[in-house]
């Protein structure tokens, strides 16, 4: 484990009160309040959970009990019964909201749609019974692996509401990911289209299904539902594949709720971590249908009058998270975008803000970086004065990010909210509450309330301020993962074992680099594993390590990701080749598209780097820390007394 840096974010003491406007309108109003919260929460925090479960969700049964934590596993609400779908959904029927916009869908190709709460529901139940007429039964998994179409948000929420489980497989993962994924999750059905448009093309999302399930590769899926979204030609496997618009002609228009445990598995949604294999993080119902649903009421300071869109994709846990499951629970509009930036239209995202009035935008670093780049000119050629809040997510963002978007994007109005957390706490841990928490660029502020987060050393002793340590958290939270799919004791070990309990408790290890600093205020710095985050996608360097040594070229491969303007970071893999290979530009393409293959596109290395031997210490290891000096162009820092052969240093720097 490499030891987290402070960069030049430690000399950032620029602050941003909330606009008073702001914060009178807003359900926490100050620092004060935000404080008291803080505390009467962190007092008792499964008082203060339950509170919120009473007054926010709807439940058919309630619980017997808040939390029952074995450390580390955890059940929230035991006994209740509940179904998030319902929270979504049928619960705002009865109100003015049913002939609410809940998703307002904008199509690349400039089709556009928008489902009301009632038109939502009534697809929603009409997949929910096709699904079942496929033979999914309450517990079988689903895997989905879909666009950025209204469908793809209506597949889970059916699946929630028969109890299915889903597994959304991102649209930019290969056919092999696809199949490993599938595999794993033993899924009985795959909701898919027969293509999504990216960049005015098609992505061929049904032929990578087809891939995938080739030879029966994945014995547990009988069926294969592929909803017409292109219009391109596809195979159709006659018994397997069915078109969802035939199937919904006939579909009855409703479907109960199936009332779930609150600890009935919700999801799991597979991410990269320091080991080969993605790993399955299970989501269960209750805690997490309420833990979403209170991070968007407050941290996205959400009114009924708000247009709010959330750029991610379905595929990751931000689109599960707070562009389906908390802003439908909390009745809001949500605006889905198939499309992204492209050369035909630069602009194409501040069009989506002007046409819907969007008022609350939430992206990604990596996004607004590429903003910057495209130009201020875009943004400014358009409406934008309906925002008037704007979020980040996916990496720490540097200050100079943070003040354009705040000046340009948001006309120096609007409070950004950096929202820190991760797949496997479900949703925000350390997030200004807009109306009540002073911004600082490049900080994600404070923790939510119920929230105990610290910065601590490999004993779990806290550090001193501004002293860079390991983020932890160190009670458990309603919307943490509840275990690895199939894997606990890899759940244990990820998680829980890197630092030993304190006083008996024990500490969530988020695998990250943090320092706090006078005010409490936390400031991210980045992974601490061998995991590298390039355009805000989170990857393993072992995953792309074993896709590179599965070619027949490659002898041995280390992976290192290297500082990107753009991307955060770029993949370099320092490759050594079997004897019979030659290094050639021709062979770096091939095992570029050899990793895009077994990966997808977004694993693609930047640079592939051909050498003899990879610096290794006495004992074998790849010294990773001196192959990332290198990729960077950096001196070689540290100790390199542990080195087995120092020639080898001398050749990697001379064949750069
Ligand atoms: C990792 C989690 C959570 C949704 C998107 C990514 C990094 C995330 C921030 C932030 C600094 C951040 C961390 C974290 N990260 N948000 N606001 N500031 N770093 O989810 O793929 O599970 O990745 O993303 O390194 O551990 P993910």
């Amino acid at each position: 484990m490499t030891q987290p840096t402070i960069e030049s974010i430690l000399h950032e003491d620029r602050m941003f009160p909330p606009p008073e406007e702001f914060s009178a309108q807003a359900e926490l109003k100050s620092l004060e309040e935000y404080r008291r919260l803080y505390q009467e929460a962190a007092a008792n925090p499964e008082k203060f959970w339950a509170d919120l479960a009473d007054k926010e969700l709807q439940w058919f049964q309630k619980w017997d009990k808040v939390l029952d934590w074995q450390p580390p596993f955890a059940k929230w609400f035991v006994g209740g019964k509940i179904n998030i779908s319902y929270n979504c959904l049928d619960r705002h029927l009865t109100t003015w909201r049913k002939n609410k916009a809940a998703i307002i869908w904008q199509g690349e190709p400039g089709d556009s749609r928008t489902l009301t709460y009632a038109q939502l529901h009534r697809e929603v139940c009409q997949m929910a019974n096709v699904i079942k007429q496929l033979g999914v039964k309450k517990g079988d998994v689903v895997g989905i692996y879909m666009p950025m179409i209204p469908e793809a948000a209506v597949a889970m929420l059916a699946c929630a509401r028969i109890g299915a489980p889903h597994t959304v497989i991102f649209g930019g993962f290969s056919a092999e990911a696809l199949k490993d994924r599938l595999k794993d999750a033993e899924a009985k059905l795959v909701i898919t289209a027969d293509g999504g448009w990216r960049k005015d093309a098609i992505v061929p999302l049904k032929e990578q299904v087809d891939k995938a399930l080739g030879d029966n590769a994945v014995p547990s899926v009988d069926n294969v539902l592929v909803v017409k979204r292109t219009g391109n030609k596809i195979h159709m496997e006659p018994g397997r594949d069915h078109w969802w618009q035939d199937l919904q002609a006939n579909a009855k228009a409703d479907c109960p709720a199936e009332p779930m445990d609150s600890e009935d598995m919700l999801f799991i949604l597979y991410t990269s971590g320091t080991t080969g294999k993605p790993k399955g993080v299970v989501h269960t119902t209750g805690g997490y249908n309420l833990y979403t649903h209170v991070t968007t009421k407050w941290a996205f300071d959400l009114k009924d009058t708000d247009v709010y869109w959330c750029t991610a994709d379905i595929g990751w846990i931000t689109g599960h998270s707070y562009i389906v499951y908390g802003p439908l629970s909390n009745g809001a509009t949500t605006v889905m975008y198939e499309g992204a930036p492209r050369s035909s239209n630069p602009g194409c995202m501040w069009d989506v803000v002007e046409k819907y009035g969007v008022t609350i935008f939430y992206t990604a670093p990596t996004a607004i970086r590429a903003f910057i780049k495209m130009g201020e000119h875009l943004p400014k050629a358009r409406d934008l004065s309906s925002l008037r809040l704007l979020g980040t997510v996916g990496e720490p963002i540097n200050p100079e990010a943070w003040m354009w978007y705040y000046r340009v994007i948001g006309s120096s109005k609007c409070p950004i909210v950096d929202t820190w957390w991760q797949t496997e706490t479900g949703g925000f841990m350390i997030t200004p509450l807009p109306g009540a928490i002073p911004t600082k660029p490049g900080s994600a502020t404070l923790p939510f309330p119920g929230i105990i987060a610290d910065v601590v050393d490999l004993e779990g002793n806290p550090v001193g301020d501004n002293e860079g340590g390991y983020l932890v958290i160190k009670h458990p939270w309603p919307s943490m993962m509840r275990t690895v799919y199939g894997d606990p004791d890899r759940f244990r070990r990820t998680y829980w074992e890197h630092i030993p309990p304190q006083d008996g408790k024990y500490l969530y290890f988020a695998g990250d680099g943090a320092r706090r600093d006078k005010d409490g205020y936390f400031w991210v710095m980045g992974r601490v594993d061998d995991v590298i985050n390039v355009s805000g996608h989170r990857l393993g360097t072992m995953e792309i390590e074993s896709a590179l040594v599965s070619h027949p070229a490659v002898a041995e491969a280390a992976v290192v990701g290297k500082p990107d303007d753009l991307r955060g970071e770029a993949i370099v893999a320092f490759v050594t080749l079997e004897d019979s290979y030659r290094a050639s530009e021709q062979l770096e393409k091939e095992l570029m598209q050899h990793v895009v293959g077994e990966i997808g596109a977004l694993a693609r290395p930047a640079e592939i780097r051909f050498s003899e031997d990879l610096p290794k210490t006495r004992s074998g290891k790849i010294m990773r820390r001196l192959l990332r000096n290198l990729a960077a162009g950096q001196e070689i820092a540290g100790d390199t007394s542990t080195l087995q052969d120092r020639g080898v240093l001398d050749k990697l720097r001379g064949g750069a």
